[in-house]
């Protein structure tokens, strides 16, 4: 463990022994940009807020147009003030409805870049205001980048977005094949899809390619597809979601049971110890690999 890891274990140590709600992380990503984390992650918040579910999301790579666009909120403050000593964690939080707040990050690699500073133990001992989420969605940026590498293996779950271009798979399953070394289960959600059947060709097929060169250490589950339709581009113009927009259409209905799937996945309600709950304890994992 690095000297910086070690600092922050001792800090969140000195937390007590009380337990917390363990708060489960997930990770949206893709190989390829533009194939559809920002509009599933937003929305696949938004069902679960909806359901009841306390719904933290961190946009991982904002700048570009992501979760703000999504959520038509402006953002002036992200994670880097908190860390620059700038602004507190709560500060920063944008509630989006009830039950659900946008937690505007940054890239791994500018955050890393703070590890050390004494500013990181602030946002550690702020971030305990989080603690009671019981998911939080991380909307990743695309690629197999150092740096989001960590992210995905700080988290409970990570789910790789592709859609049926040829380009996209091959992206999707060099994601896939970097991540593998981290963990041994990874979902797939297909996106822009013509039809189910088509959703499970091409996943059948990235499964094929998968048991042949990573091997059967590896569980690559498949959460689902969502239809390719208008009204997802319509709402993602007008800077809504489709699934409040258009609750009962097909992608709506496709994307219900996806989280239907994931919460079958956090049903048991684990109780942990304040370090290792909430944003902090992530924080804590992403840093113990840096
Ligand atoms: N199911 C769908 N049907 C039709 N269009 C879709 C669907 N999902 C996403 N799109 C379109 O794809 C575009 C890109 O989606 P989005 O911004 O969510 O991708 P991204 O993976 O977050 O991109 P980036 O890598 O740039 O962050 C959206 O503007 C939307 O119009
Ligand atoms: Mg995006």
């Amino acid at each position: 463990m690095s000297h910086q890891a070690a600092k922050l274990e001792a800090l969140v140590k000195q937390k007590g022994n009380n337990t917390a709600k363990k708060t489960r992380f997930i990770a949206i990503t893709s190989g390829k940009g533009g194939v559809g984390k920002s509009t599933i992650s937003s929305n696949m918040a938004h069902i679960m807020a909806k359901n009841g579910l306390k719904v933290g999301i961190f946009d991982a790579d904002i700048g570009l147009a992501n979760l703000d666009v999504m959520f038509n909120v402006k953002i002036t403050k992200n994670i880097l003030h908190v860390l620059r000593g700038e602004a507190s964690v709560e500060d920063i939080l944008v509630p989006i409805e009830k039950n659900l707040v946008l937690i505007p990050g940054e890239s791994g690699e500018e955050i890393f870049k703070y590890a050390s500073s004494g500013l990181f133990e602030r946002f550690m001992d702020e971030a305990h205001i989080l603690d009671d989420l019981d998911v939080m969605i991380i909307d990743t940026g695309a690629g197999i980048g150092e740096h989001i590498q960590l992210f995905l293996r700080a988290c409970d779950d990570v789910v790789v977005v592709t859609v049926p271009d040829p380009a996209a798979i091959t992206d999707a399953y060099a994601t896939i094949k970097v991540t593998s070394r981290l963990r041994n289960e990874i979902s797939v959600i297909m996106n822009q899809v013509r039809n189910e059947k088509e959703a499970l060709g091409l996943f059948e097929k990235i499964q094929k390619v998968a048991l042949a060169n990573i091997g059967n250490q590896l569980r690559l589950n498949y959460l689902g597809q969502i239809s390719s339709d208008p009204k997802v581009v319509m709402s993602v113009k007008k800077r809504a979601l489709f699934t409040r927009e258009f609750p009962t259409s097909l992608p709506a209905s496709e994307l219900e049971v996806i989280v239907k799937r994931l919460a079958k996945k956090m049903e048991r309600n684990v109780l942990v110890s304040p370090q290792e709950s909430g944003l902090g304890g992530f924080f804590k994992r992403l840093m113990e690999h840096f």
